[in-house]
């Protein structure tokens, strides 16, 4: 059966309980080795890599994000739904809350961020009006209003090189240039899923208010806790959206 959706999971999304007839599958690219867990719900194929790794081993600026994207691209893979753990600079959108990313800014510094690498593989400016794409995202946004979940429907998602977290003056900066919130993963991942003509949507989860923004120091296990409390909401949502 042809595997038609991805997820990528990210901090705080490390298995897919969800999946029957579960089967691994170490998947070579001409950039390196995905990992990949292959399984089934209703009656759909899906493809579920941990960003991460399992056990959270691989850090943000170190994730093969080409391996990822092309790994599922070689699955067949036509739509992904990512997860990802973000710092809020907008005091609307609280801890706990999903976030439908419409917009991004790209403050990585060091990472791969194409396939096009000149040459062979040739030059290709894509473009990036609707970085995610939009029919995901009312999937997504009808699933969550049936569901009876509170989400906000946009959003301009800061990447940040990581893996520290930022100072308070970068988060004033980030908020002062239309930034809501902050992580470390998106780009390239989003870019990457659209040069590969993957549709691409991301859900993020307010784990904190951003330095600064909060008064007390940010720890990553503060971040696990709110990905845990999410964790339920967050499958049914990702699930019901596989199921439209
Ligand atoms: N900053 C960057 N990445 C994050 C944060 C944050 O505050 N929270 C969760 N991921």
């Amino acid at each position: 059966m042809e595997v038609e959706v991805g997820i990528i999971g990210g901090t705080g999304v490390y298995d897919p309980d969800m999946l029957t007839e579960i089967e691994e599958k170490e998947i070579s690219t001409p950039y390196g080795q995905a990992r990949v867990i292959l399984g089934s719900y209703r009656g759909k194929r899906l493809a579920f890599l941990p960003r991460h790794g399992t056990g959270h081993s691989v850090p943000p600026h170190l994730v093969n994000y080409r391996a990822n994207i092309r790994a599922l691209k070689e699955l067949g893979v036509r739509s992904i739904l990512a997860t990802a753990a973000v710092g809020s600079l907008n005091r609307e959108m609280k801890p706990g809350q999903f976030v439908l990313v419409d917009q991004f800014l790209d403050f990585t510094k060091n990472r791969p961020s194409t396939f096009f690498e000149g040459g062979q593989a040739g030059v290709v400016h894509i473009d990036m009006t609707e970085p995610y794409c939009p029919e995901l995202r009312k999937i997504l946004k009808e699933a969550a209003k049936e569901l009876g979940l509170p989400v906000h429907d946009r959003g301009t998602y800061v990447c940040t090189e990581g893996p520290r977290f930022e100072t308070p003056a970068e988060i004033e900066m980030f908020r002062r240039l239309g930034g809501d919130l902050v992580g470390m993963t998106n780009v390239p991942e989003v870019v990457l899923a659209r040069e590969a003509e993957i549709c691409y949507a991301t859900v993020a989860t307010v784990t904190n208010f951003a330095a600064g923004i909060s008064s007390q120091l940010l720890t990553h296990r503060e971040v696990l806790e709110m990905m845990a409390q999410s964790n339920q909401n967050l499958r049914r949502l990702l699930m019901s959206a596989v199921d439209q």
